[in-house]
């Protein structure tokens, strides 16, 4: 089978956490590399959590640590959602010897290799702020070409969530997400409109508790403490849109990103004039059945 080669930008987090453990179930996906942002923690937690991760995954990819702050914006952390530590107060759970090394370069010029070495094209699924990945695109324009997609888990074309106006990821680096926006690289955008329907119920809690191994303990330990916060799985839509788009419905829109400070900070609004261009695919429709099957099947790895 050709598998997908993908890099991971992410801010683990929770539900970036469920993402990778999903993205290391799907036998079409090669995980190249995790890179690490600050988001729903300070960069120094996402970055511990994504070595964690691969530690309890026993992933073999590199592992780079990525932007302690927004380019412009001051930082902003989410731990409100996702615990002091960052994965729901589960640390403590994972294996407490790390074997796995970090790279000794950051995400931007790891992401940066990894691209111009390849002989494919390579998919991202970037679950956090966007900072890497503008940067990335800034810094070496050349890469575009070598990318097949950016599947991005952020923005809403409705409501918000860290404001009524603005999901957190576009939030806490609006000119991080407008760069990206702008690039011209083919995006997929699974905003809050799309993944606040990415929902777990008792049933798919049930059946993880049944599977009894210490990924799957873990991974209901942080879900449950998770879900009684913000009930979606938001970050899992944007790598099941990479390896299973048929799950999905959606509409080629032109999205923008206000970078101003005050109430619209951050809102990714969508101009639907009628044949107007298009920068991004914008998921508009989950089968949530199928959702909750294969993140009930990520665990029974
Ligand atoms: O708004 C939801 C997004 O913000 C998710 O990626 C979550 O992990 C946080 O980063
Ligand atoms: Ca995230």
């Amino acid at each position: 089978m050709k598998k997908i080669p993908l890099i991971i930008d992410c801010d683990p987090g929770v539900d970036d956490a469920l993402a990778i453990i999903l993205a290391n179930s799907i036998e079409g996906i090669d995980i190249k590399a995790i890179t690490t942002v600050s988001g729903n923690a300070r960069i120094e937690y996402t970055t511990r959590n994504a070595l964690l991760i691969a530690e309890l995954l026993d992933l073999d990819c590199i592992i780079a640590k990525g932007a302690e702050e927004p380019l412009v914006k001051p930082l902003l952390t989410g731990t409100n959602i996702h615990g002091h530590d960052g994965l729901g107060g589960c640390v403590k759970l994972f294996p407490n010897e790390i074997r796995k090394k970090l790279s000794k370069e950051n995400a931007v010029t790891v992401m940066r290799d990894i691209l111009i070495n390849s002989d494919e094209k390579i998919s991202i699924a970037a679950v956090g702020p966007l900072t890497n990945i503008a940067m990335l695109l800034k810094v070496y324009p050349e890469v575009k070409e070598k990318i097949e997609q950016i599947s991005v888990m952020g923005g809403a074309i409705d409501n918000g969530n860290i404001t009524a106006c603005s999901e957190f990821n576009f939030y806490a680096d609006p000119e991080a997400a407008s760069i990206v926006f702008n690039s011209g690289v083919p995006l997929i955008m699974a905003g809050l409109n799309l993944t606040n329907n990415a929902t777990l119920t008792e049933e798919e809690l049930k059946e993880m508790k049944a599977i009894k191994t210490r990924l799957a303990d873990i991974a209901v330990q942080m879900t449950s403490g998770y879900i009684s916060k913000d009930a979606a799985i938001h970050d899992p839509c944007a790598i099941l849109a990479i390896s299973n788009p048929e799950i999905f419905e959606y509409k080629d829109l032109y999205i923008q990103i206000d970078t101003r400070d005050g109430i619209t900070r951050g809102m990714s609004y969508a101009d639907y004039r009628k044949n107007y261009k298009s920068n991004c695919k914008v998921l508009t429709k989950l089968d949530v059945d199928k959702f909750r099957n294969f993140m009930v099947r990520s665990l029974r790895v």
